[in-house]
């Protein structure tokens, strides 16, 4: 399935079960106005489409990325910025809905990934970067602050530090400190890109996906609660687990020496 949204292509490979959303405003560095955010929501729901005529799990993950040469995104549209548009039609915002989503979502990150570029990857469950981009808040720099939680992130990955001399500063910063700081889970460099993050996320495509989305679920819990109420919940999605085909394929696979084969049964 290859589509086209207004300002964003959606592809699925079958044969991994990989989605790929491709923000498409590259004459704007993919900076996000309302029709951007709104087909984000499209395209992910599109792919999660997937998942409901198939047998199993269909849609194992999904790559998010910018078109063109120089940017991931480079934040809100200034341009619409106060204009309504702006936040897009959704109830939800594509922020949620990537949080939410139930198949994970990587943040391939080439370029600029600035303001609500950098909230959305780190919406994401996953950063991988290329070692040009950069990364930061400019939005002091506009008499704001990053509206969609980019400090509240930041404080937990890599501590209020970092949170703040990012959001207070404006400045850029390279993709070796974010990767340094714990922002980008990997950073490669420019000639390795493409491959590498085609094998991460081949490899992440691969793993039971049952797990995977109650792994995803398990990690969103850790933030919203306390350890007791997060162990409960871990307990309860290990005894759905156990009752998996899944479960029963990969301890078969362990018993017989050999690879499994992950349905999402
Ligand atoms: N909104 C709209 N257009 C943008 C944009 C943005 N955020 N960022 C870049 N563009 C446009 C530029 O206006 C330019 O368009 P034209 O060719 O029509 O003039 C084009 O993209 C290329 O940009 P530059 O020529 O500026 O490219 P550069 O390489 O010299 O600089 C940059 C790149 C450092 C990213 C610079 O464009 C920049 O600082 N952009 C603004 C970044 C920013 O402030 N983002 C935060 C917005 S606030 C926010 O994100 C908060 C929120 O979600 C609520």
């Amino acid at each position: 399935m290859d589509e086209s949204l207004e300002t964003v292509l959606v592809a699925f490979d079958d044969e991994r079960g990989v989605g790929t959303i491709t923000m498409n405003r590259p004459d704007a560095l993919n900076a996000l106005n309302g029709q951007l955010r709104d087909d984000i929501i499209a395209g992910l729901e599109s792919l999660e489409e997937r998942n409901a005529n198939a047998d199993g799990v269909a849609l194992r993950a999904v790559v998010l990325e910018g078109a063109g040469e120089k940017a991931f995104c480079a934040g809100a549209d200034i341009g619409g910025f106060s204009s309504e548009s702006a936040g897009g039609s959704s109830a939800r915002s594509h922020y949620d809905v990537i949080r939410d989503f139930p198949a994970p979502v990587i943040a391939k990150i080439d370029g600029y990934c600035l303001g609500g570029g950098l909230e959305t990857a780190l919406a994401c469950d996953f950063r991988l970067a290329s070692e040009d981009s950069t990364f930061g808040f400019p939005e002091v720099n506009l008499g704001i602050l990053p509206g969609a939680g980019g400090v509240q992130y930041v404080e937990k990955l890599a501590g209020p530090s970092v949170a703040k001399e990012l959001a207070m500063f404006g400045n850029h910063i390279s993709a070796e400190r974010a990767g340094d700081e714990g922002l980008v889970n990997h950073v490669y460099a420019d000639n390795e890109f493409e491959d590498e993050v085609d094998d991460f996320v081949t490899e992440l495509a691969g793993q039971a996906p049952l797990a995977v989305q109650a792994i995803k679920k398990s990690a969103a819990m850790a933030v919203q609660t306390g350890l007791e109420e997060g162990i409960e919940y871990d307990r309860q999605l290990f005894a759905e687990l156990l009752e998996t085909e899944d479960h029963a394929e990969g301890a078969a696979a362990f018993g017989e020496d050999r690879e499994p084969e992950f349905e999402g049964k």
